[in-house]
């Protein structure tokens, strides 16, 4: 578990506010890895302790811009620019961001990169087989039916993240550890 967590910007809770800048914690990885599922408990679990958080999921920005909205990178990439522009926004108020979101392209993760700030990208690893086996939106089923052809791990590769901040390996570790992991490391001056 050692290289599952590393410090956050630090942030001070006194300075929590409109002053003081949060951090975005952006979660990627594969479908049904486990982003939404931890991405929920660390806010939860931040607030418990007082401190203002927020979680931005891809799956919300896709739903608002509703059907029309297609899996090509173009449509990946302006479901990505949607979620940077709100988690800027966020963490400019004071809250501290967690991002959930696939972002599976090379072209969506130099853009998250270069456009947020005070931020650590967490790679939500799982493998495809298991990922296929949780499969809780059915997902994996439909593609191996033939019924979707967008699948990225399935119907395409999934290529992990070059160099992120934290790997989050949800086969090897449970929501309680990784949560608990992700939560420690945010520093408190
Ligand atoms: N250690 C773990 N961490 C997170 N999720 C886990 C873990 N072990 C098992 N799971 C399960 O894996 C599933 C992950 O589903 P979840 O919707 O969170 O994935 P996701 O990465 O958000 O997928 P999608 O890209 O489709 O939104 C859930 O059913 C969850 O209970
Ligand atoms: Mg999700």
């Amino acid at each position: 578990m050692a290289n599952a967590t590393k410090h956050f910007e630090p942030t001070s809770r006194q300075g929590l506010g409109y002053s003081q800048p949060g951090t975005v914690l952006w979660l990627l990885g594969p479908t049904s890895a486990g982003k939404t599922t931890l991405a929920t408990r660390v806010v939860a679990d931040l607030r418990g302790q007082g401190v203002p958080a927020i979680l931005y999921d891809g799956d919300e920005v896709r739903g608002f811009f509703g059907p029309d909205l297609g899996f090509g990178a173009d449509s990946r990439l302006r479901v990505v620019s949607v979620l940077v522009h709100l988690a800027n926004k966020a963490a400019d108020a004071g809250l501290q961001v967690v991002v959930a979101a696939l972002t599976a392209g090379q072209d969506a993760r130099d853009y998250v990169r270069e456009n947020v700030r005070n931020l650590t990208i967490g790679y939500v690893a799982c493998s495809v087989q298991a990922c296929a086996q949780r499969d809780p939106k059915g997902l994996y089923g439909r593609a191996m039916r033939g019924e979707i052809d967008t699948l990225i791990g399935y119907n395409s590769e999934y290529r992990p993240p070059d160099n992120p901040d934290l790997v989050l390996d949800t086969e090897a570790y449970s929501v309680d550890e990784l949560a608990a992991r992700i939560v420690a490391s945010y520093v408190w001056n």
